[in-house]
């Protein structure tokens, strides 16, 4: 039986960047779409383009609001049938200097990263459970979950855990025939800098951070521009999801640093016995 064909998913950061990408693939490998995000005109642009292709309904959702998330979820269900496949894809990346942590901004970027996706989870993952198992859940970590890098502390933190989250929740879910899939990707040409300075906490903000945060957007801007394009990644998550695999890389870009790191734990063991 085709694993995407005639089936609902429910994407959240679904109205934009990679988001879109993934449901842009779906709908075109016959999926039901239910898109979640908090760009509520973006969300609109989503489905006039979507709706020509399969049946669209657009949530305005904040991933950390559970009660509207329960809420969203019986309604996508009564509206589009089952949810079978779950993309917990909203995502920030935001930072803030060592020196300057708050949090507010530990709040902000774990809130929305991880506490995200473990709501997507919480959410849907008993229903699917309820049904007799099947499905494929989603979760969009980051090259950035597999080693620590220039990224930021907030971010590669809450990456971490998303891929780790990912790695157990297959195994425990390997009974119940629902897979379970990470994607890692590397930069990808998204508004993902600018569209995070919108909802970064601004309360303890100076003007002098603000210039370097402009200029940082900047310099990012410019890195992911040169990355993968996101309807291709999309493309990538619906061929993982159809062979239920664990893994999704978008580059090798993470190659050396994930095998310095493997051989730094390994080094750090105690010898054989
Ligand atoms: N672009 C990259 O280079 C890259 C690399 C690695 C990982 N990622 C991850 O991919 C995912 C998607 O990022 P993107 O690059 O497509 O960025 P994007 O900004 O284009 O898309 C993210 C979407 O999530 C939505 N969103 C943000 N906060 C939300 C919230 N609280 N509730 C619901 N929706 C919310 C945004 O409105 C936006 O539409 C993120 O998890 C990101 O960390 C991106």
């Amino acid at each position: 039986m085709d694993r995407v064909d005639g089936k609902t998913a429910f994407i959240t950061g679904g109205a934009r960047g990679i988001g879109l990408g993934i449901a842009r693939a779906f709908a075109r490998a016959g999926a039901k779409l239910a898109l979640a995000d908090i760009d509520q005109a973006s969300l609109a642009t989503a489905k006039s383009e979507l709706s020509d292709l399969t049946p669209v309904e657009t949530f305005l959702l904040d991933v950390r609001d559970r009660s509207a998330y329960a809420r969203v979820a019986d309604e996508t269900e009564s509206r589009l049938g089952s949810v079978s496949i779950l993309c917990n894809n909203a995502g920030v990346a935001g930072d803030q200097h060592v020196t300057r942590l708050t949090y507010e901004y530990w709040d902000w970027v774990i809130g929305i990263n991880l506490t995200g996706v473990i709501n997507g989870v919480q959410t849907f993952l008993p229903r699917m459970l309820k049904r007799g198992g099947g499905g494929h859940i989603v979760n969009t970590a980051s090259g950035a979950g597999l080693a620590a890098t220039s990224s930021g502390l907030l971010y590669t933190t809450s990456k971490f855990a998303v891929v780790g989250l990912s790695e157990s929740l297959r195994l425990a879910l390997e009974p119940f025939k629902i897979g379970v899939s990470v994607l890692c990707p590397g930069p990808v040409n998204t508004k993902i800098i600018s569209n995070s300075n919108d909802t970064r906490p601004s309360s303890s903000v100076t003007v002098e951070e603000t210039k370097m945060w402009e200029a940082a957007i900047t310099q990012a801007n410019a890195f992911l521009a040169a990355g993968a394009d996101p309807n291709e990644v999309g493309e990538m998550v619906l061929a993982a999801v159809k062979t239920d695999r664990l893994y999704i890389h978008t580059d090798r870009i993470m190659a050396g640093l994930i095998e310095a790191r493997a051989k730094a734990l390994l080094d750090a063991m105690p010898p054989a016995k």
